[in-house]
């Protein structure tokens, strides 16, 4: 298993106030990728939620709400297939630029339909405080239906700001989703009631019907 965080460097924190998109509520890819950089050219380690997925053992990944790809690029680094979709075309329009050879998609995750699950979706980055207003269920049905049997839903997000995670549990349960773990940080910290940020893992409910041999198939329930 990989360390959760990078020797040597300084994690990204995760009470740090979101990035926002610059003008008119629209992102801005470019402007968007050049403030990361400028956080990894101060030697910030920008990659903790790659770090954390990675110790899921996952083969394949949905960057959901990619952005300009900070996830899937480093995933695919580390040798996993990895999918980018973001709502915003000029996010994906630097993903693209990044990373040609990679698969990037602008679409609505509520809207989803890839016809295809993956190991892991992974909406990293505040993705449902960035959704449109009153989509945030959708968003989570679109994510549940790309995640594999025996796979996972991992989000973190910040709290305050008006979603919360009673909240998101419910639309995951109704997205036939159950809770695995929850932790406070990306380098899993103990999760407290009250605190600022959580990152949630939720795994596709198993009915007593299900074909057991189903199960674990891409990752070990134990680990999830
Ligand atoms: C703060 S950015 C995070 C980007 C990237 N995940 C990261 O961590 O660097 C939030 C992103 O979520 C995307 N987003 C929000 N709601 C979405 C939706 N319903 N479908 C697709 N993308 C969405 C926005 O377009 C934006 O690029």
């Amino acid at each position: 298993m990989q360390s959760a965080v990078t020797e040597g460097a300084q994690v990204l924190p995760t009470d740090r106030r979101p990035l926002e998109p610059r003008q008119s509520g629209r992102w801005d890819g470019e402007d968007y990728q050049a403030r990361f950089d400028a956080l990894a050219a101060d030697g910030v380690d920008v990659h903790g939620e790659a770090h954390f997925v990675t110790t899921l053992g996952p083969r394949s990944v949905l960057d959901a709400g990619c952005g300009t790809g900070r996830v899937a690029i480093e995933l695919a680094r580390r040798g996993i297939e990895v999918v980018g979709v973001d709502a915003e075309s000029s996010m994906i329009a630097t993903a693209r630029q990044r990373t040609p050879e990679l698969t990037w998609f602008v679409a609505d995750l509520a809207n989803l339909e890839l016809g295809r699950t993956f190991d892991v979706v992974i909406m990293a980055g505040n993705v449902p405080l960035f959704t449109r207003a009153g989509t945030q269920a959708a968003l989570v049905a679109g994510c549940a239906r790309h995640v594999s049997p025996g796979g996972a839903l991992v989000c973190g997000f910040q709290l305050g700001r008006g979603y919360d995670l009673a909240t998101y549990d419910q639309q995951c349960a109704h997205a036939r989703l159950e809770l695995m773990q929850r932790w406070a940080t990306w380098d899993r910290e103990p999760f407290q009631q009250g605190g600022g940020y959580a990152v949630s893992v939720h795994s596709p409910r198993v009915d007593q019907s299900a074909d057991e041999a189903q199960l674990g198939v891409a990752l070990g329930r134990a680990e999830v």
